[in-house]
């Protein structure tokens, strides 16, 4: 196998990470502009562009979605502003075996506006632990849409709020498993 070392990737892939510690600094609308602008540039089947993105920073909505955090991302509560990601099967193509692309799509447009982030010097951090029917009724979701994820961002913060499992993390490598388990060449290796 060749050896590459980090340096050799893009430097926002490189630098990603899910990020707890964060400033409740407000972000500027332009900066968050830029971010949309970067996932809504993704690809997608016949560029059907199946995600909705919806930019939450007005204080009290703000307040009433983080009440729907699960315990454990306790430490979302302190972000400026979470970006709610939407999407529905039948925005997108559904080819007859089965295949459905909108959730994949809307996936992509997370990672370029992850990366975004990465370049404006924000943490971003995709989150599963929240109360799916209380965030969309808190944001007027309509009822066919999967809010697939909240995007947690802000500048960095202070470490010393978070719990000792999550201040270990901050300054940990990222895990990954070995790429020969997650990578084939040619023939599919039992
Ligand atoms: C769809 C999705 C859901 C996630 N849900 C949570 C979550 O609820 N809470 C949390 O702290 N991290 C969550 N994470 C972050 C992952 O734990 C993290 O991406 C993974 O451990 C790899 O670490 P890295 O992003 O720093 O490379 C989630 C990530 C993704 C992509």
């Amino acid at each position: 196998m060749i050896m590459l070392s980090m340096a050799d990737l893009v430097p926002e892939i490189e630098k990603r990470k899910s990020g707890r510690a964060l400033s409740n600094k407000n972000v500027p609308l332009e900066i968050i502009e830029r971010i949309m602008t970067a996932a809504a540039l993704a690809p997608s089947c016949f560029n059907n562009q199946p995600w909705r993105f919806l930019v939450v920073h007005d204080e009290p909505v703000l307040n009433n979605v983080k009440a729907a955090l699960t315990p454990g991302n306790y430490w979302a509560k302190q972000a400026p502003v979470l970006i709610a990601v939407c999407t529905k099967t039948d925005l997108d193509c559904t080819p007859p075996d089965g295949r459905q692309y909108a959730f994949f799509d809307t996936g992509l447009a997370v990672e370029n506006c992850l990366l975004q982030v990465v370049k404006e010097g924000l943490i971003a951090h995709a989150i599963a632990g929240f109360n799916q029917a209380e965030v969309k009724k808190v944001l007027s979701v309509p009822e066919e849409f999967t809010v697939i994820t909240l995007i947690i961002t802000g500048y960095q913060g202070d470490p010393s709020l978070l719990n000792e499992n999550h201040r270990q993390a901050e300054d940990s490598a990222r895990e990954r498993l070995p790429l020969d388990k997650v990578v084939m060449y040619n023939r599919w290796k039992k």
